[in-house]
């Protein structure tokens, strides 16, 4: 029997009917949507989330469910041991408002620590163990989200992440193949070994994975709050782990962390308003570029090839200036509402040329390292018109490696998202990435775009993971919608990606025919067509003309989940 039954059943809520898909409601528009959708990586956290609804739970809270289990069935993505960002709408006080629970940089942070003898980086410290890891940020969201925002006490909301943590749920591919291609460096960690080596050998498509020590966290964290995790036991099991393996943590940085709730980035594309990330992340400011850079044209009127050019040139630019000018705003002066200017942008379009790529060796500026790859999205809507678009990450495929012994906790190695190695000046002077080098306490430039986007018509939520292709897919998004496109078309829909340097246009098979890449090549285009795919972008829909629910995840990543649960009147419980 399904546990929404249960819970029916036990008299606590009876006015949910799960339905799959899409679903048409009979009752008047416009006010609040016929029930909740949720769209995740993981079918199990896309049901937690559902579970929290069920319980009587709003989108806040159905957020706190779907990222615990996240963190507990996606190892390979995000964790708590990782970070995010919360993009909520809150529809009873119409303010959206962005919660930044970004890793901070730990005190024992200096330049000379990711740098070897010859003063080059040393991509071990950066990417593994100790040193990689930033102090976490994830299970102070999921506190603030449930105080501040949800209805439903964390030890409701994390019942089900807990559950799974205890009894274990089946490997998948994803997890098997990623494993296999860290475990060179995860086998160096007791705490990790403890875990995915409990049977003795590493982890199999089918086998279950149990994690008790997490399941005892995420309990602390539910009965304790923030101190279950920050301060006593965990905490001191953390310190202690990265101490062991040659790293440096304190206490008080730990009990220090705070999130940050942000004012969002707000644009307009055409019919759409857009609700996105604002720094540390780079995201939502890239997309403003690009967006109103590409507000010059009707893209829909040009030719496949013409519309690739113009959207591309649009990357080049924004992807130049995220390098530049981008990081924490608690450290540097981003320069916003110039980047982020009708004007920056028409200039910006103006230097396009209308059939000739720039290289883009001609626009100053020093590359530095993009953002790797993982990292995960869900989105979600509530009957009370609440929204949330979450990103959350450890960083590359299973952080850092390390799992502090006794705490489950797998660290993030989000260090690795700074520019370790400081710049040079460019032409004009400007230090190459300073914006984003590391200092104690500072969040590092992240990609992670958690959007909105709202039309007379419609309601979405999206965002994916990829690093520094995240941008570009939330852009590829917003403009399949823009053409009308539906959630699952818009998921499936094939990718392609520019970003400065490498100076090369990126495609998924069938993301341009061969025609537009003969015209794309013959305007000084380099395309590497047909790479392999990218991305696992999830979203949910609200259409308020008709008041349907829909979503879309991503066929990429086979295991992810689209859900919509329909309010609907069900007989009353017998008394
Ligand atoms: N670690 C990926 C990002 O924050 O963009």
């Amino acid at each position: 029997m399904r546990r929404w039954w249960l819970v029916a059943g036990r008299g606590l809520l009876a006015l949910w009917l799960a339905v799959p898909a899409a679903f048409a409601a009979e009752v008047s528009p416009q006010q609040h949507p016929a029930g909740a959708a949720i769209a995740s990586a993981h079918a199990l956290a896309t049901e937690a989330g559902l579970d929290a609804i069920r319980a009587g739970g709003n989108a806040f809270d159905a957020a706190v469910a779907t990222s615990a289990m996240l963190s507990v069935v996606e190892p390979i993505s995000s964790g708590i041991g990782g970070g995010g960002f919360f993009l909520l709408h809150d529809a009873k006080a119409n303010r959206d408002v962005f919660i930044d629970a970004r890793e901070t940089a730990p005190e024992s942070t200096t330049p000379d620590v990711y740098l070897d003898k010859d003063g080059a980086l040393d991509p071990d410290r950066a990417e593994n163990g100790p040193w990689s890891a930033g102090i976490p940020g994830l299970p102070a969201a999921l506190v603030h989200l449930a105080a501040k925002y949800g209805k439903l006490p964390l030890k409701t909301t994390l019942a089900p992440a807990i559950r799974v943590a205890r009894e274990g749920f089946p490997i998948y591919e994803r997890l098997a193949v990623g494993y296999a291609s860290r475990s060179k460096v995860m086998e160096r960690y007791r705490g990790t070994r403890e875990v995915f080596l409990a049977d003795g050998d590493a982890p199999k498509v089918g086998e279950t994975l149990k994690q008790p020590d997490l399941a005892r966290t995420l309990e602390l964290l539910a009965e304790r709050g923030f101190d279950g995790f920050y301060r006593g036991e965990v905490a001191k099991k953390l310190l202690a782990g990265v101490k062991q393996e040659g790293g440096k943590w304190r206490a008080d940085e730990l009990a220090g962390y705070r999130v940050r709730e942000r004012e969002p980035l707000r644009l307009k594309y055409r019919d759409w308003d857009i609700t996105t990330s604002p720094p540390p992340s780079s995201g939502g400011v890239a997309l403003a570029q690009i967006l109103q850079i590409l507000s010059g044209w009707d893209l829909q009127k040009l030719d496949a090839p013409q519309r690739t050019h113009l959207v591309v040139e649009a990357m080049r630019r924004a992807y130049r200036d995220r390098t530049i000018y981008l990081g924490d705003p608690d450290f540097v002066e981003v320069p916003l509402v110039r980047l982020t200017s009708r004007d920056y942008a028409a200039g910006l379009r103006a230097s396009i040329h209308p059939d000739k790529a720039t290289p883009s060796a001609l626009l100053s500026g020093q590359p530095a390292p993009l953002e790797d790859e993982e990292t995960t999205h869900f989105s979600i809507i509530d009957a009370e018109g609440n929204r949330v678009a979450a990103t959350q990450t450890v960083n590359l495929l299973y952080g850092s490696g390390m799992i502090a012994p006794g705490t489950g906790v797998l660290l993030n190695d989000e260090m690795d998202d700074f520019a370790l190695k400081p710049g040079t000046p460019n032409a004009f002077g400007v230090m190459g990435f300073e914006a984003n080098a590391p200092k104690p306490g500072k969040r590092m430039l992240s990609s992670m775009t958690p959007s909105f986007i709202e039309s007379p018509d419609k309601a979405i939520v999206l965002g994916a993971p990829g690093g520094s292709r995240i941008i570009t897919q939330v852009l590829l998004g917003i403009l399949a919608f823009d053409a009308g496109m539906d959630p699952q078309a818009v998921v499936a829909l094939p990718r392609y990606h520019h970003q400065w340097f490498p100076d090369a246009i990126s495609a998924e098979p069938g993301a341009l025919d061969a025609a537009t890449v003969q015209a794309l090549q013959a305007m000084g285009h380099t395309v590497n067509a047909g790479e392999p795919t990218w991305g696992n972008l999830q979203t949910v829909q609200w259409d308020k003309r008709t008041n349907t629910l829909s979503g879309g995840s991503d066929p990429r990543k086979p295991g992810g989940r689209a859900d919509v649960l329909l309010k609907a009147v069900l007989p009353a419980p017998s008394p």
